[in-house]
């Protein structure tokens, strides 16, 4: 058996219980997870928005990215052994199985190996949020001649998705409380503008012709499009499109992450390299995982990880 933090039914709220721990089948790989982070979809899921609309089974166990050690294989995995240190993303719309868990089994094309130089929190933080960020980031195209408002920066996508923006060369606007401000300017951030005041403000100080793309992480969707100069582009991981935000001379992209192992093996390699940083505001123990679901629509920097021992 194995503790996790699990919803046993409709209406419940998550609580830490004892799971079953099965064996890995061919191609799978057990997990002694070490670290798993918190994401929307987490919060989502425990405050119960979900029942009618993904397939799930009781218990629920939360949880989406993790990073442990290999404890067991099944027949036919060559690709990490017993001992290494991996760190994956459980994707798909199916709500059983979460990580936030002492054990987790995967299939073994959905794990990759962890750097040297990167820790199981920096790897469990950068899964689904890394990719998240770079899909969104990505999906921009910028160049050095872009001026990008990346909205939510201080969150745990959207100070990755800052890293990402600037190494385009970019000029990079981002979002802070004005207690946030140096920790945005040190993801790269060149201005940051305070969406607790006057946003439409700030950037246009900033960027008096407009901006040319913004990468949405939070935010009203068409207020911020509203900062977008003629031909300029937006990025949405909030769904928005072009009829809600009002305007039909911008792209708008509504972005799904997209994981793939691939993805976060490059992500993993420019944290080993020192290419980018994860930010990590607070980490709970298992027994404080609850908090941590609570703590995430609170203000932060960073991303929120759980780890297990
Ligand atoms: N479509 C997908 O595939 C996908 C994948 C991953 C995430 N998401 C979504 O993307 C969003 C960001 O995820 P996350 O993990 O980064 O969440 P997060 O860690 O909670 O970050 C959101 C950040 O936005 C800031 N914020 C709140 N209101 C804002 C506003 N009006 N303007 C600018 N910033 C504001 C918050 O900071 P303060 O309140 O402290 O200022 C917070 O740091 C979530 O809604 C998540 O569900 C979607």
């Amino acid at each position: 058996m194995a503790r996790a933090l699990t919803i046993s039914a409709r209406g419940e709220s998550p609580t830490v219980t004892e799971t079953p721990s099965p064996e890995p089948g061919p191609g799978q790989v057990r997990v002694a997870v070490q670290a798993a982070s918190v994401n929307g979809i987490d919060a989502y899921v425990a405050a119960g928005y979900v029942w009618d609309s993904m397939p799930h089974r009781f218990p629920v166990v939360l949880g989406r990215d993790f990073a442990g050690t290999v404890e067991a294989v099944g027949t036919d995995v060559t690709s990490v052994r017993v001992g290494d240190l991996v760190a994956g993303v459980v994707t798909g719309m199916d709500l059983y199985l979460g990580v936030i868990a002492e054990h987790v089994v995967v299939d073994e094309d959905g794990v990759v190996a962890v750097p040297d130089g990167v820790t199981a929190v920096q790897a469990a933080a950068l899964g689904l949020a890394g990719v998240s960020a770079r899909d969104m980031v990505d999906s921009l195209s910028l160049t050095t001649d872009d001026v990008v408002l990346v909205s939510g920066a201080t969150g745990g996508v959207g100070a990755l998705a800052v890293q990402l923006a600037a190494a385009t060369g970019a000029t990079v606007l981002a979002t802070a409380r004005p207690d946030a401000t140096e920790f945005v300017r040190g993801l790269g951030a060149h201005t940051v503008v305070d969406h607790t005041e006057d946003l439409a403000a700030a950037v246009a100080a900033a960027a008096p012709d407009g901006v040319t793309a913004v990468a949405h992480a939070a935010g009203d969707a068409a207020a911020l499009a509203k900062t977008l100069r003629p031909g300029g582009r937006l990025a949405s991981l909030l769904g928005a499109t072009a009829e809600q935000v009002g305007r039909d001379d911008i792209t708008v992209t509504p972005v799904g992450a997209q994981f793939t192992p691939e993805k976060l093996r490059a992500l993993l390699d420019a944290v080993a390299a020192g290419q980018l940083r994860v930010p990590v505001g607070q980490t709970f123990s298992l027994e404080e995982a609850t908090q941590a679901l609570g703590a995430f629509g609170e203000p932060k920097q960073g991303k929120l990880v759980i780890t297990l021992d």
